[in-house]
């Protein structure tokens, strides 16, 4: 069944699927490859479209796939489809121009998240709507950091206690992400570093392992195990 976004919601979410998948191995773009049956972006939408907060959807789709992903997602959500970029930051930028008047929250997950809890989506709503400007769900690192020079040489090991993983959805005040895709310059793989840039606090918010990024096909496959398990 179709679901239905919130009239009343504050928060658009963008959602970059533009992306070839390269390190996922042959095939079609990344967020069109299948999980349990159905593709990564299938999964993810569907997810955004169950937190109760979302107002509007934007899809940013891979150029020659548009027209296809209209399709698929019209039976999941009501979402906007527009054509992404090169650079991830390019897909983002084109579904920032196109979310209309009234949300106050844009929030930006990559379609590789396809197991993202919808209650993530809210409770990273939840931390701008309380008044924090940029919003980012992050894990503890587990592995031992070194530094490696070259020859592969350890220069150093790197305090574990300060790092985090960042994961998506990563959530702006729609102002700041304006401003600061307004601004950009250089390509980053993340929003959050693009608005830390302008000298905005980002705030950090317990994250979820069912957001992990579907990169490898080892991610694929540990994927498939959360899905069948009722992830
Ligand atoms: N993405 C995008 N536009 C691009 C590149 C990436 O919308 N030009 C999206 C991907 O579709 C994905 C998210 O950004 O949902 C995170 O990127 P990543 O995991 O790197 O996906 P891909 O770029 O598809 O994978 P790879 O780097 O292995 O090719
Ligand atoms: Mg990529």
């Amino acid at each position: 069944m179709t679901a239905q976004l919130n009239p009343r919601g504050d928060v658009a979410v963008l959602v970059p699927a533009a992306g070839a998948g390269v390190r996922l191995g042959p095939g079609r773009p990344k967020a069109l490859r299948l999980l349990g049956g159905e593709p990564l972006l299938v999964h993810a939408v569907r997810r955004l479209a169950a937190a109760p907060s979302v107002h509007t959807i934007v899809v940013a789709a891979p150029v020659a796939e548009v027209a296809a992903v209209r399709e698929l997602l019209a039976p999941v959500a009501p979402v906007i489809v527009v054509a992404g970029g090169a650079e991830r930051q390019a897909s983002v930028a084109a579904a920032l121009a196109a979310v209309p008047a009234g949300p106050t929250i844009i929030l930006v997950h990559d379609a590789a998240r396809a197991l993202t809890p919808p209650e993530l989506v809210e409770s990273v709503a939840a931390a701008v709507r309380d008044g924090r400007d940029a919003v980012i769900p992050v894990l503890p690192v587990v592995d031992t950091i070194k530094e490696v020079g070259a020859g592969d040489v350890v220069l150093g090991t790197v305090d574990r206690s300060a790092l985090r993983a960042v994961q998506t959805p990563q959530g702006f005040r729609r102002a700041v992400l304006s401003a600061a895709h307004a601004a950009a310059g250089d390509s980053l793989t993340d929003d959050a570093g693009l608005v830390e840039k302008q000298g905005v606090t980002v705030s950090c918010v317990p994250g979820s392992e069912y957001a992990l990024k579907i990169t490898r096909p080892f991610d694929l496959a540990l994927a498939e195990h959360l899905l069948a398990a009722g992830g």
